[in-house]
């Protein structure tokens, strides 16, 4: 078991195959943290590793009598309280119905289980086999009021990650106001960290943001009820020196797709307080006596192979321990969408030439987007009313299923549950299910549509008659679900007053709710989650939607840059990346069709256009595309995935993908912008065997190279245009260019 226990000191070990965690109970029975870092041996005493100042510390203040060294304002914490001697962020903030919020959680005991327990209502990694995991549970209990903490650690030993959660158990005999609870605090030694994470906008998803620590509170969050497009639920903490490829990181990824916060402090001691969970702004949970509340879960992993190391850890944990099912580790099928091709304008002769075009082309999924349903041509009407639209699909969608499967083709479907239009039926019947503060005028709309409350069981009892009503009515094997706006007027009708602070985090407990329903009866279907594009992009949706939309960016340009941020974090097979027409719909820039397959088939592949309007030579180009990808497909979802250039860095961009065995891989050079009279460029190439000689096939050259070339002198890119005569062996020229390499071990 990776997790040793010194009972007598009261100290915990938990250990992975290149990481250490180590807390131990503190002389006040509260939680001390002792070390989060690279592995180091066990031993039976860590009592050293306790910090306290040996003489009085002025202006803080202590705990005991005449100690004027114990503070815990100086002391490392595992999940620090409010109101005793520590003036940092808490983890958690508490009000007893006396008015009182100081609480003196103590240790009371631990249990230590194989495998990994679920947690209550929530998404969470989790293991197949016992072994692949341990957990740790430490149960505090609040000496005055009987209730009780739980912290929750599992280790994935080989995995390299340890995750974090707290459950709070009111075994009192009142009631509390829970307005703050985090998932994990960790206290460091010192603050010399960058603070890196993924943000921006709507078509501008997880770009790459770092800054130096600064002395005080720097956070990112959420309040808009998704976890958002703005900030991703994750954050890592990397060394200055620390790059793509070395040094140290430390990575904290959220489980959950509402509110979060994530961030640290620096203390006027220098030194730093990580923390993430569920934002508190806005936050109040009631527990009444005999309930319990359950936190998300962190998942933290420690690399010293640099922000590659730490994104690695991640793929293969959520490839593995957090995306279910029957899609698990499959090999997704390449589709085509009709949103960018006909938005709401299609009928069924169009969608049925789509059809025949792409199967043509050789795609194997049609999903039919928006518009499908009553009455729905354009964006003001019908969400909720999830009936076909017979002026458009005259038969009938199972009809239309039918004669798509027979071209060959699969049959997928967008809807958007959690939604409903002024305009609609639902509406009329139920004005009362939408999400809106009690006693409020307004409601704001975003799309034009409103928000159904999910916290109510009725609404989520509709929803799942429906969609399971639609799902069975054809032969549909793949579901877009999507989720246009971000929740204002938050509040429930069917909620008491004083519990109107816990309405967001029962939206998406109930959303949970609703899949996990749908999942199980459905688990052939594979799932992609969308929000307005990455709106909720996150790991509490991976556990339930096996993909994601990364972006309604389909330009490779930007799609470039955001597919390179979701990368920090989420697998490759996860990311849904399409081919789409250009001029780009969202930029209105032109890109050459091969790089824009050259970023899209580094992902959940497909196709967004009008397969009809393709010329003879693009059909072509097309059909070859899939044809590579399709002999690559396991490669280039499922290999090891390594980012060598950063578009954040410059003007050039670089991954590549190798095979478990090493025997195989791809990489693929972006030149974003052109450069007048270009220097010559090297690209130094990861995770190849050195002593593999490797058949390199790149454009229209093939070499062979052992992988120590390969990696130490680096892949020479093929020409660029020098700026006077164009040969024929000059295959990079202008803006957006790319070329790949596929790399194949001989003997
Ligand atoms: C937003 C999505 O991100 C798009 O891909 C498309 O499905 C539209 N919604 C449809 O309304």
């Amino acid at each position: 078991m990776p997790i040793f226990i010194n009972e007598l000191l009261g100290q915990f070990h938990l250990q992975t195959k290149e990481s250490s965690y180590i807390f131990c109970v503190l002389k006040n029975g509260q939680l001390g943290h002792l070390y989060y870092g690279k592995k180091v041996n066990h031993r039976d005493n860590f009592s050293h590793l306790f910090q306290l100042p040996n003489e009085p510390v002025g202006n803080a203040t202590f705990l005991y009598k005449g100690d004027q060294t114990f503070s815990l304002e100086v002391i490392k914490q595992e999940y620090p309280s409010y109101g005793t001697t520590d003036f940092r962020e808490p983890a958690f903030h508490i009000w007893y119905e006396d008015g009182s919020r100081i609480t003196q959680f103590v240790f009371q005991s631990y249990e230590v289980l194989k495998g990994k327990p679920k947690l209550e209502g929530l998404p969470a990694t989790y293991v197949d086999d016992e072994n692949d995991a341990a957990t740790l549970i430490v149960t505090l209990c609040d000496k005055r009021t009987g209730i009780k903490l739980q912290l929750q650690y599992s280790v994935f030993e080989h995995e390299n990650v340890i995750t974090r959660s707290a459950r709070l158990i009111n075994n009192g005999k009142h009631s509390v106001a829970i307005e703050r609870m985090l998932s994990a605090v960790v206290d460091y030694p010192d603050s010399q960290f960058e603070m890196v994470h993924l943000d921006g906008a709507w078509i501008r998803e997880r770009h790459v943001t770092s800054r130096v620590l600064q002395k005080g509170v720097q956070f990112i969050d959420s309040k808009r009820g998704t976890s958002s497009s703005q900030h991703n639920p994750f954050f890592a903490l990397k060394r200055k020196d620390t790059t793509e490829h070395i040094g140290e990181v430390y990575g904290f990824s959220l489980v959950y797709s509402g509110n979060f916060i994530g961030g640290v402090e620096v203390d006027h001691y220098d030194v730093a307080r990580a923390f993430i969970g569920l934002n508190p702004f806005d936050f109040r949970w009631i527990l009444h006596p005999n309930e319990s509340f359950q936190t998300p879960e962190v998942v933290m992993v420690y690399s010293s192979n640099g922000l590659n190391g730490m994104s690695q850890t991640y793929h293969r944990l959520y490839a593995s321990h957090l995306v279910r099912g029957l899609w698990r580790h499959r090999p997704r099928p390449i589709l085509i969408n009709n949103w960018e091709a006909t938005y709401f304008q299609f009928d069924e002769e169009k969608l049925l030439a789509i059809a025949d075009a792409a199967k043509d082309l050789g795609i194997e999924l049609f999903v039919l987007d928006d518009g499908w349903f009553e009455g729905r041509n354009d964006d003001t009407t019908s969400l909720g009313d999830w009936r076909v639209d017979q002026n458009k699909i005259p038969n009938g969608l199972s009809s239309l299923a039918e004669r798509i499967n027979e071209k060959g083709l699969q049959f997928g479907i967008w809807i958007e549950p959690e939604m409903v239009s002024e305009k609609s039926r639902l509406y009329e019947a139920h004005p009362d299910w939408v999400l809106k503060a009690p006693n409020c005028s307004t409601v704001s709309h975003g799309r034009n549509q409103y928000i159904l409350d999910l916290t109510r069981k009725d609404v989520r009892d509709y929803l799942y008659e429906t969609i399971s009503h639609l799902l069975k009515s054809a032969n549909i094997t793949y579901v877009k679900w999507d989720m246009n706006r971000n929740m204002t007027e938050v509040g429930s009708a069917s909620i008491e007053a004083n519990r109107q602070g816990e309405v967001a985090h029962r939206y998406i407990l109930g959303l949970y709710e609703l899949l996990e329903r749908l999942t199980y009866t459905f688990p052939h279907v594979l799932f992609e989650s969308c929000a307005s594009g990455g709106n909720r992009f996150d790991p509490g949706m991976l556990y339930y939607m096996q993909q994601g939309w990364a972006s309604d960016n389909t330009d490779a340009f930007e799609r470039i840059k955001i597919q390179y941020g979701t990368s920090l974090v989420y697998p490759i097979s996860s990311i849904g990346a399409h081919v789409s027409a250009v001029p780009n719909h969202q930029t209105g820039r032109v890109t050459p069709l091969e790089t824009r397959a050259h970023v899209a088939m580094f992902g959940a592949f497909g196709y967004e256009l009008d397969a009809t309007a393709l010329t003879a030579q693009e059909k072509q180009q097309v059909k070859e595309q899939i044809l590579f990808f399709k002999q690559h497909r396991k490669l280039l979802q499922y290999g090891t995935f390594y980012r060598l250039l950063s578009p954040f860095e410059g003007t050039d961009a670089a991954w590549m993908v190798v095979s478990d065995d090493k025997k195989e891989a791809i990489v693929v050079f972006y030149r974003l912008l052109a450069k007048p009279n270009p220097p010559f460029v090297r690209l130094h190439l990861k995770g190849l065997d050195v002593s593999f000689k490797y058949e390199v096939k790149m454009e229209k050259q093939t070499q062979v190279l052992y992988g120590d070339e390969l990696m130490h002198i680096g892949l020479f890119i093929p020409p660029f245009y020098m700026g006077t005569v164009k040969t024929e062996e000059t295959v990079m020229i202008g803006d957006y260019v790319s070329c790949l390499a596929v790399l194949k071990a001989v003997d």
